[in-house]
């Protein structure tokens, strides 16, 4: 019987085309030969499918994770059994986690690809031995582009990021589709509780917020948005849905849902209005936006199980999911974003790495958007691998869009 990791491995190998395409010419031209990448990635099946491609191009590979919770420790198996460096562990300290993100980095990588800038925060602060021979780096998440954008207001920022969460194939079907559709299958599988008719309290209307809102709508539920920019707000209310304070919405809902990126967006102030049984699980990148620590400290009684935590407050139950950690990868049952989104993702992360080996020389340091050649290229190998044909402008149409000595 085949290894279990090595099988999840495959499966999700079949249904990454795009992938496979670069994974073919990667081996016939070894565009990374010589190159050492470093990662810090969830280690599980699609990601896995990334770290061959980019040794199928010539590099040596070395990964860690960029969550405690979120490896899935056959995987991380099944590529060592391959000949990869990976130091991942599911259920990971602090400490431990850093430890494995130094051992990546005692590789001395050439090129760098983060989830959310540990790595690379790391590089630029106790491991500065390190800068000197990174040529360039990718990174895949919105948290880690905002921390990266800061470092570089900064000045701090010493070598060139391409920012591939930014690009349209990566954030318009993975932040949408993939955080909307994995995050409510993971809640599901974990809880066993229907998602139709519940009050759903999702916050942050951003690329993630509206794929969990509307994929929730789809399922029956009855969806609150809350946010603090405007202009999204407003969005949410011409997208049909409830619109309020989060102080508001904690009397409402039955299951919350924060995707805001940011911090204390949960707390205190909000936990004793929540209705008792209430579900309580974060998309975001960091677990700090549902404070499990006041949660923690503060409940009269609390219970666990896998992958659901219960406390007792005010007399009322409150589950929080996967310790507040990125419910579609962090509990026991989530296997983060559907395949097919993954196959963008990685592979804009695999041509940006041959991107960034090419070119990071000659770019300055700080943070750059990944090619549009890479973006539309990826777009038409997608294209083409579902059957779907696309029209291109004719020579007219080109000179039309291009000119403005033309109208009535
Ligand atoms: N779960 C996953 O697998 C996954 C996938 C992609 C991104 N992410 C992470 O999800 C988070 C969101 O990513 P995104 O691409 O949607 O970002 P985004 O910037 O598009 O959206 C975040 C939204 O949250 C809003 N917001 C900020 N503070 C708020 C507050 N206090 N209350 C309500 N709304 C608030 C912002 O105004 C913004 O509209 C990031 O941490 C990102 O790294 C997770």
């Amino acid at each position: 019987m085949e290894h279990s990791g090595e099988q999840k491995i495959q499966w999700a190998y079949q249904y990454m085309p795009v992938l496979q395409a670069i994974r073919r010419r990667f081996e016939e031209e070894k565009p990374l030969s010589g190159e050492r990448i470093g990662m810090a990635l969830h280690v599980e099946a699609k990601t896995a499918c990334l770290v061959r491609t980019l040794k199928a191009g010539g590099a040596d590979v070395y990964i860690t994770g960029c969550n405690p919770l979120s490896t899935q420790d056959d995987v991380a198996d099944a590529l060592r059994k391959g000949g990869i460096a990976c130091y991942a562990k599911r259920g990971c300290s602090t400490e431990e986690y850093y430890e494995a993100i130094d051992r990546v980095l005692d590789a001395k990588p050439t090129l760098t690809i983060d989830d959310g800038m540990d790595l690379i925060g790391r590089v630029h602060t106790e491991r500065r031995d390190c800068l000197s021979q990174i040529i360039g780096a990718c990174e895949e998440t919105t948290t880690g582009i905002h921390r990266l954008r800061a470092m570089e207001a900064e000045g701090k920022l010493e070598f060139p990021v391409i920012a591939v969460n930014d690009t349209p194939m990566k954030h318009y079907f993975d932040n949408v589709h993939g955080t909307g559709e994995s995050a409510l299958s993971s809640i599901m599988l974990t809880t066993n509780c229907l998602v139709a008719g519940k009050h759903i309290v999702v916050a942050g209307y951003g690329y993630c917020g509206r794929g969990v809102a509307s994929k929730a709508r789809s399922l029956g539920a009855r969806v609150i948005v809350t946010e603090v920019d405007p202009r999204r707000a407003l969005q949410a209310h011409f997208d049909g849905f409830d619109v309020m304070k989060m102080k508001d919405a904690a009397k409402t809902g039955d299951l919350f849902i924060t995707t805001t990126g940011n911090c204390s967006i949960i707390t205190k102030e909000h936990f004793p209005l929540i209705k008792d049984g209430a579900l309580l699980a974060n998309a975001g990148h960091f677990n700090n936006e549902i404070d499990a620590a006041w949660l923690s400290a503060n409940a009269s009684a609390t219970e666990h199980r896998d992958g659901i935590d219960t406390y007792v407050v005010n007399g009322k139950k409150l589950h929080l999911l996967a310790e507040g950690r990125l419910v579609n990868l962090a509990t026991p049952k989530g296997m983060g974003h559907p395949i097919e989104v993954m196959d963008l993702s990685f592979a804009v992360q695999a041509l940006s790495v041959e991107y960034a080996a090419k070119h990071g020389k000659e770019l300055t340091a700080g943070v750059h958007d990944v090619p549009a050649e890479i973006d539309e290229y990826i777009a038409r190998l997608k294209l083409a691998s579902v059957g779907a044909g696309v029209d291109e402008l004719t020579a007219e149409q080109k000179e039309y869009m291009s000119s403005w000595n033309h109208g009535t």
